[in-house]
């Protein structure tokens, strides 16, 4: 699908969502989502699953800039080391040494011709391969073969690095589906981090994600900041396979109208489409990435669970780079003033997650304009396996007759 059908079947989407006066006739009342699913230890503890067998996002192929660059990622799901092997390949593999399990390498980052694992100095090529055992007389039959490191799997998409514990999982690509070809037009490879931050919030990952995946809190939450700049009665979503989905949602006509007479000091990506400069076309990649799009660039926003009720929340923002000061300037006026509106987000959640947690409320009901959440949940159970999942924490699968996309 090109950018002018793609922005043509979502004016239409905006178009209906303006005018509807009540969900669509066929849209289900929501089942409630059991508060559980967001407290409970055991709950916590199935959703490893999801860290596991899920493309999750670890850096940009620049992170690794030369051969022996390496960096350890452990926030979600399993300890992995990733490197850049000799050859220049990306590579990732369990953190695990294969003799007593000790991490191989210990720190975040660095750079090395060899992986020496701290405990006893077994080491490893960057190709996983082991290499050298000190004392190897005392071992009988110790097969080196057998005993390199466990890879993950690594696949690139417009210099984004995702890794995957799951060896059998679908290519990187086709776990995308839509929002692979719905994403080519931002040339992702020409792109550079601008900015990043991280904030820990007291409060389960999916009160965090849920926050990102409607508008409905615009007007209340972000008085002074988001709801000046958008209508959220607009807000036209697609959900996708996999648990992935989209909300486009206008600007205000006014907005639109001075953002065209007042540049805001930062070039715009080449080639995109009107429609990016009259909306905010906001992505979930499931498990834990939630993107904004702008006409300059745009934060990717990442949750990591550190325990039931603490999430890392990390956002990078990325653009064209440059070495002009007054870009670099407006490059940190966009990120400050995004600063405020993450600001509004998290001093809710903390809290929420206390009043969640009380007991005091035993499900949550959702509206339409809130279906990006229960299909997020829906996604979490499929990937659990429902017959996992105690029946009263369980959420009941709607959703898949409204899904833009079965690809
Ligand atoms: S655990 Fe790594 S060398 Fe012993
Ligand atoms: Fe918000």
């Amino acid at each position: 699908m090109g950018q002018d059908e793609w922005a043509e079947k979502i004016r239409h989407q905006m178009r209906f969502e303006f005018e509807r006066t009540g969900p669509p006739d066929d849209f289900p009342a929501l089942p409630e989502i059991p508060t559980e699913r967001y407290i409970s230890g055991e709950f916590f503890a199935l959703e490893e699953k999801i860290w596991q067998q899920s493309w999750l996002l670890v850096g940009r192929e620049e992170d690794w800039s030369e051969p022996g660059r390496y960096r350890t990622a452990d926030r979600g799901g399993s300890p992995l080391l990733i490197c850049r092997d000799l050859d220049g390949e990306l590579r990732g593999f369990f953190n695990t040494c294969q003799h007593r399990g000790a991490p191989v390498v210990r720190e975040a980052c660095g750079l090395a011709k060899r992986l020496r694992c701290q405990y006893h100095s077994w080491t490893y090529g960057l190709d996983g391969e082991l290499l050298s055992v000190p004392d190897e007389r005392d071992f009988r039959d110790l097969d080196r073969g057998s005993r390199g490191l466990r890879p993950v799997r690594l696949e690139t998409y417009g210099g984004w690095v995702f890794v995957n514990e799951d060896l059998d999982a679908e290519p990187l690509l086709s776990w995308l589906g839509p929002i692979a070809e719905e994403w080519a037009p931002l040339h992702g490879e020409s792109l550079r981090a601008m900015a990043s931050r991280r904030e820990r919030v007291p409060a389960n990952w999916k009160i965090v994600a849920d926050a990102f995946l409607e508008t409905y809190h615009v007007k209340t939450i972000h008085t002074s900041t988001v709801s000046k700049l958008l209508d959220h009665r607009g807000a036209a979503m697609g959900l996708f396979r996999n648990g992935h989905s989209r909300m486009v949602t206008p600007k205000w006509d006014r907005v639109v109208e001075r953002q065209r007479q007042v540049a805001s000091g930062i070039r715009e990506l080449p080639g995109l489409h009107a429609l990016f400069a009259e909306t905010n076309p906001a992505y979930s990649v499931f498990p834990n990435l939630i993107t904004p799009l702008d006409t300059v660039g745009f934060p990717f926003i990442q949750f990591w669970p550190m325990g039931i009720a603490e999430t890392e929340v990390e956002w990078t923002f990325y653009g064209l780079p440059t070495d002009v000061p007054e870009e670099q300037a407006a490059w940190e006026a966009y990120v400050g003033v995004f600063d405020q509106v993450m600001g509004e987000d998290f001093q809710n959640l903390g809290s929420m997650h206390r009043s969640v947690a009380s007991g005091a409320l035993a499900s949550i009901p959702l509206n339409y304009q809130e279906r990006r959440i229960y299909h997020l949940h829906e996604e979490i159970d499929r990937r659990l396996g429902r017959d996992l999942i105690p029946e009263a924490m369980q959420v009941r699968p709607v959703l898949e007759p409204f899904w833009e996309s079965q690809s």
